[in-house]
């Protein structure tokens, strides 16, 4: 199937083809799909990889000597590989299969609580995910340590120069996203890291956001950790990696304890298994993982250039085209910025307007979208947030500013 055109640029009426769900009629109407920063979609591609697992190879892994467990075996690892490779990881043993990008977080933040001490000062962002939040204020209370928020402006750009300050504090992490979910900011994440380790802080880069849009070398940025999920960027829910230097993993206690994680365990004493063993304890999420490396495969043969100047395009037609619409306000103007667009219309609750326009087809997400830090500053109690794949086009956003017109005058 052809995927681009001649001219570079995507095929998007072929692509999609490629998405079953597309062709769903919603109360009637055809669907469209504007919440993909909540779940993208899934292609035809990776169902039937899905299928196929269950259909021909369902095992269990790294146990048996027959041979479905042997085939299951042979293609996690070849999955792992997979995602080492996207994000240019040294080693396929960085790569942490856990249940998404929360889970990748809580491995982190456990482990972090033999490192710290009262006093030891941590910095978060002041536009992350409750994700990114909560697993180390829960740190915090264990251990004594403090956290400082690093500012945004009101555009929901980070405050650099705070930032700056905020160093000089020595903090022994910073925990920030690579792109925000709520506002659609693109973070300097290259800067964050660089400055936070000339004060020799660690940094987690939570890229559950920029997964489908960007492809991130992690050893090119130098982050300590990054974490996303599988079914941000066209892969199974239940699934997502933990990527962390050799030496963290090392360093960092296991997580779980249980089967598969172990050397040797006596009533005794247990010892622990190798990497990325240590930290995958008990029977894994094996057609998740398989299925998440067919994702990746599936978004490198659309192409990230690509997906991302295609994606740029629909970013501005409808940031313009909304902004037409009496009333509305967009928050997250940052310069930098994906394709997510968070808004108000003047006078409508955003939940109704989500609840009108899905009679009319049309999926939205509304509310705090898990970041209620980000509502709280701008002093708001939600919004409405449409975000754009690359397989949603200019006649969808055309559709969702008549519906929102629509809902607009039956609500005011
Ligand atoms: N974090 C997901 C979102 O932004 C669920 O919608």
């Amino acid at each position: 199937m052809k995927k681009n055109n001649q001219n570079n640029t995507l095929n998007v009426l072929e692509i999609r083809k490629d998405f079953p769900i597309l062709e769903r009629k919603i109360n009637g109407k055809q669907l469209v799909y504007f919440d993909n920063a909540a779940t993208s979609q899934t292609p035809q591609q990776v169902i039937d990889v899905i299928s196929d697992y269950y259909s021909t190879y369902n095992a269990n892994i790294h146990r048996g000597v027959h041979q479905l467990s042997q085939e299951a075996t042979d293609k996690y690892e070849d999955a792992r590989q997979t995602i080492q490779k996207h994000f240019n990881a040294k080693h396929s043993h960085e790569i942490i299969f856990t249940s998404g990008t929360t889970h990748s977080i809580n491995v982190v933040a456990h482990g972090f609580e033999t490192f710290l001490q009262k006093k030891d000062v941590l910095l978060v962002s002041a536009m992350e995910h409750h994700s990114n939040i909560v697993p180390w204020q829960m740190l915090c209370e264990k251990t004594g340590a403090t956290m400082e928020v690093i500012p945004m402006n009101n555009q929901g750009e980070l405050d650099m120069r705070s930032y700056e300050m905020l160093l000089k504090l020595k903090p022994k992490l910073v925990f920030v996203n690579h792109i925000s979910n709520a506002l659609g900011t693109i973070n300097p994440i290259d800067e964050i890291i660089n400055q936070a380790h000339s004060v020799g802080a660690a940094v987690l880069v939570d890229g559950a956001q920029a997964c489908p849009h960007i492809k991130s070398d992690v050893q090119n940025l130098d982050v300590d950790f990054y974490v996303t999920s599988a079914h941000k960027m066209c892969g199974p829910t239940g699934i997502g990696v933990l990527y962390a230097k050799e030496k963290w993993l090392k360093k960092l206690p296991p997580y779980q304890g249980g089967g598969e994680m172990i050397s040797e365990v006596t009533f005794e004493k247990t010892s622990y298994a190798g990497l990325p063993h240590k930290f995958e304890a008990g029977t894994p999420n094996v057609c998740g993982g398989i299925a998440f490396g067919a994702a990746i495969d599936y978004m490198n043969a659309v192409g990230f250039d690509k997906i991302a100047a295609y994606e740029n395009e629909l970013l501005s037609y409808a940031t313009k085209e909304l902004l037409a619409i009496e009333g509305l306000k967009i928050y997250g103007t940052a310069k930098n910025k994906t394709s997510v667009i968070s808004f108000n219309i003047e006078g409508v609750h955003a939940y109704d307007l989500g609840t009108i326009i899905d009679k009319l087809g049309i999926a939205i997400r509304t509310g705090q979208h898990c970041a209620q830090p980000i509502m709280d500053f701008y002093g708001i109690s939600g919004t409405a947030r449409a975000s754009f794949a690359f397989y949603n086009t200019k006649a969808e956003i055309d559709q969702l500013v008549t519906a929102l017109k629509k809902a607009k005058a039956m609500l005011c």
